[in-house]
């Protein structure tokens, strides 16, 4: 950039780096401290202080105040011209306050990026340990349980908001789950989609894998307090799928998880025979290129994210047994219909979704 024009522009863009990411950390604290949602019981009329925000939630005054300052100075929140009095405005607490809105949630997953940060440095490095041993966690990213969780709410709260009136919409199988069918979840993770399907249908019968022993432990404990007898939980590797199964399922559903397989094309290949024939496979991934120039231009600054967190994630290519090239590349529209369409599926679409904006949902048939 050699103008002066475009030089402000950039040192503008560097500072709005630099302040974002720490206010993200900082909404990160907010939610888990539970700081918005007691922000929102005040409003412009009757505006909270650090001292009465933070009595309410046993925190240090000083602690609060800061914080309150930083959401305010980051266009969170409002502040009054003592800089004293703070609110949440009317509009923005269905957004923050209950903290149920997936992009807002995703601001604790930021925070918790931080504690990979050493690791990550580590297996960038060419006689570094490969990401495969550094992050042995279960579901595929290598920083720590909790963030885990957090992405866990992120979803969760999302799929609330969008499963009928996106996802059911778009898989238009609603009259054949009321009737009762087979359907399988692929790397079905603590099993939150297929749980909800199982509650919603009733009549239909259920099974999740995972590669995870955690995930899947996790997914038993929720289907006990659910109560739900219709749904059955196996820790299974993707690459082979139960010989008996061929031809059983009406609906296969996937999500978030190829992306993480070590065979991700044997593992199509599998949902492809264990499909009713005519049967739907709903498959959502990332929607990955390499490209960047035309992530960029597509998804503007979100593609950056993506790339960047995705440092953090485990590299199935590296496992020495893997038979898998990378993660995003694969699921590029163009590559995962032509990968589809190799594993034997015809009517491949891709559709946006949006219960993830990063995500795209590919139906094929069998
Ligand atoms: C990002 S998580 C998504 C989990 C879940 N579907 C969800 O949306 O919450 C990816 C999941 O894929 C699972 N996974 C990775 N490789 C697998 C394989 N080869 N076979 C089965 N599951 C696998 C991981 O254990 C993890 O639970």
């Amino acid at each position: 950039m050699s103008n002066m024009s475009s030089n402000t522009e950039f040192t503008q863009h560097l500072s709005n780096i630099l302040s974002h990411s720490a206010l993200s950390f900082a909404i990160g604290f907010g939610i888990r401290l539970g700081l918005f949602d007691a922000l929102a019981t005040f409003s412009q009329e009757n505006p909270a202080t650090a001292e009465a925000l933070a009595n309410k939630l046993k925190l240090k005054p000083n602690y609060v105040f800061d914080w309150l300052s930083a959401m305010a100075c980051g266009g969170i929140i409002e502040v009054d011209s003592t800089g004293q009095n703070f609110w949440i405005p009317e509009n923005r607490k269905e957004t923050i306050a209950g903290s149920t809105d997936p992009l807002f949630l995703m601001n604790l997953h930021t925070g918790r990026l931080a504690s990979g940060f050493e690791d990550v440095l580590k297996v960038f490095k060419k006689d570094g340990p490969q990401s495969y041993d550094m992050h042995k966690h279960a579901h595929g990213h290598g920083h720590g349980h909790q963030s885990y969780q957090d992405l866990n709410a992120a979803k969760h709260a999302a799929l609330k908001k969008y499963f009928k009136s996106d996802y059911l919409a778009k898989l238009d199988m609603t009259e054949k789950l009321e009737s009762g069918i087979d359907v399988l979840d692929v790397g079905c993770g603590t099993g939150m989609q297929i749980l909800e399907l199982a509650q919603l249908f009733p009549k239909s019968r259920f099974i999740g894998f995972d590669l995870s022993e955690g995930s899947i432990a996790t997914a038993l404990k929720e289907q006990v307090i659910k109560g739900l007898k219709n749904v059955e939980f196996f820790v299974m590797d993707a690459k082979e799928f139960k010989s008996e199964w061929a031809d059983k399922f009406e609906l296969v559903i996937s999500f978030d998880s190829f992306h993480h397989h070590n065979h991700p094309e044997r593992a199509l290949k599998e949902v492809h025979r264990v499909l009713k024939p005519g049967g739907l496979f709903a498959l959502v991934e990332m929607e990955g290129t390499t490209n960047a120039y035309k992530d960029k231009e597509k998804r503007g600054v979100l593609a950056a994210y993506t790339y960047s967190v995705g440092l953090y994630a485990r590299k199935p290519e590296e496992d020495p047994n893997a038979e898998t090239k990378g993660m995003w590349a694969l699921w590029s529209v163009e590559n995962a219909s032509k990968m589809l369409e190799g594993a034997g599926f015809k009517d491949v679409k891709a559709e946006k979704v949006k219960f993830y904006e990063l995500n795209v949902l590919f139906l094929a048939r069998k």
